[in-house]
């Protein structure tokens, strides 16, 4: 059933460009428009939307933080994400015009669900991202968008990871498509670019050995650090999720720009510190402010581990490691970014003679609150 493979998590790594494909395919016609049929949200309905409000846990979770900035960028309307175990016991503010997007592999998640059947109660309509068809997070929501990553067994997610985000692309390009909102060029490019984004997994896919021989060097580490900015920070605090889950060490995601706020006194000789690197292009400023972070902390004795696009060279000089990615759209990088930080944590696991896929302490699908 492994296909070859050590393991399930490996199986699945290697099948995301498939799973990413699947969930795009019949999704975007010719003319570069999405065809969403199967959200039974009437149009009318989402352009009265004035809030949407993400609810998942655990890395559906930060798949729902990277969409935040997607939705916020290319629709104007304000998003927010929340961690389902904390949404309703705070009394969130929730009406007919809120949009609640609820993401789970499983969709038998039950901190997600409580939060769902929370927001139905107040008015809300809610929009359901799920793996698994006919499960209960998808009956119980007005409207759902399946991702299409297959069965996913190991209990580390990956391939449902990089299909939730994509799902999450495609409801922020939607509704920007139903609202009007003005189709720049940046849109078309982002849709052509998605369409193209598997190709893109693939590649990161070939060039992952020195990713994993590093990994190995590293098994006796005790604490690895994650950092990044804008999207990136969400990438990173997932890297630092299948760390935990994995190899059980010690790991942290932060964002970049918090590190002066304090946890640049966690670095010390010979930490290994991983930084997600943005895109140059675009958004350059924070680009900037990455890199003097990375000196920063290797001025400091950190051991870099860089992850950035293709042709960055301002990084080389501060990259103890680097791992390269295919340029892509700012906002489309998680895709490929996030390929690595599975990899790495699962050859780390597997350098330390754990069980990748059934990691102690851990069960496929969570039913209890
Ligand atoms: C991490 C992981 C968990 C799940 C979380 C939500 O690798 O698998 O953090 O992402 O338990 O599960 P679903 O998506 O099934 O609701």
């Amino acid at each position: 059933e492994k296909g070859g493979y050590a393991s399930f998590m490996l199986k699945e790594i290697a099948e995301q460009p498939k799973a990413v494909a699947d969930t795009l395919l019949g999704r975007i016609d010719a003319s570069g428009s999405l065809t969403l049929d199967e959200l039974r949200i009437p149009p009318g309905v989402l352009r009265e939307v004035d809030k949407v409000v993400i609810v998942a846990c655990g890395t559906a979770f930060h798949a729902g933080l990277i969409a935040k900035y997607a939705i916020e960028h290319w629709t104007r309307i304000p998003c927010e994400v929340e961690l389902a175990s904390e949404f309703r016991y705070r009394d969130p503010i929730l009406d007919p015009q809120t949009l609640v997007v609820a993401i789970s592999q499983s969709g038998e998640t039950m901190d997600t669900l409580m939060a769902l059947r929370h927001a139905r109660e107040q008015g809300s309509r809610v929009l359901a991202i799920c793996n698994t068809n006919g499960s209960t997070i998808p009956r119980e929501s007005d409207a759902v968008l399946y991702t299409h990553a297959g069965p996913e067994v190991a209990v580390a997610s990956t391939k449902a990871f990089l299909t939730q985000l994509v799902a999450c692309y495609l409801v922020a390009l939607y509704l920007g498509q139903v609202r009007g909102t003005k189709w720049g060029d940046e849109i078309q490019d982002v849709i052509r670019d998605l369409s193209r984004i598997s190709g893109a997994v693939e590649q990161v896919l070939h060039t992952m050995e020195p990713v994993r021989e590093l990994a190995r060097s590293l098994a006796d580490q005790d604490t690895v650090l994650f950092l990044g900015r804008h999207v990136g920070y969400p990438v990173a605090l997932e890297g630092a999720l299948k760390l935990k889950e994995l190899a059980y060490m010690h790991a942290e995601g932060f964002a970049a720009g918090e590190l002066k706020h304090g946890p640049i006194a966690l670095v010390e000789e010979g930490l290994p510190v991983v930084v997600v690197v943005p895109s140059p292009r675009g958004r350059s400023v924070i680009h900037d402010k990455i890199v003097s972070n990375i000196q920063e902390i290797r001025a400091r004795g950190a051991r870099t581990v860089v992850i950035a696009e293709e042709g960055d060279e301002a990084v080389v000089p501060y990259a103890d490691h680097l791992v390269r990615i295919p340029v892509t759209p700012t906002l489309l990088q998680p895709l490929v970014a996030a390929v690595p930080l599975q990899v790495f944590a699962c050859e780390l696991a597997t350098a330390r003679g754990n069980e990748v896929d059934q990691p102690r302490n851990l069960a496929k699908s969570v039913t209890v609150e």
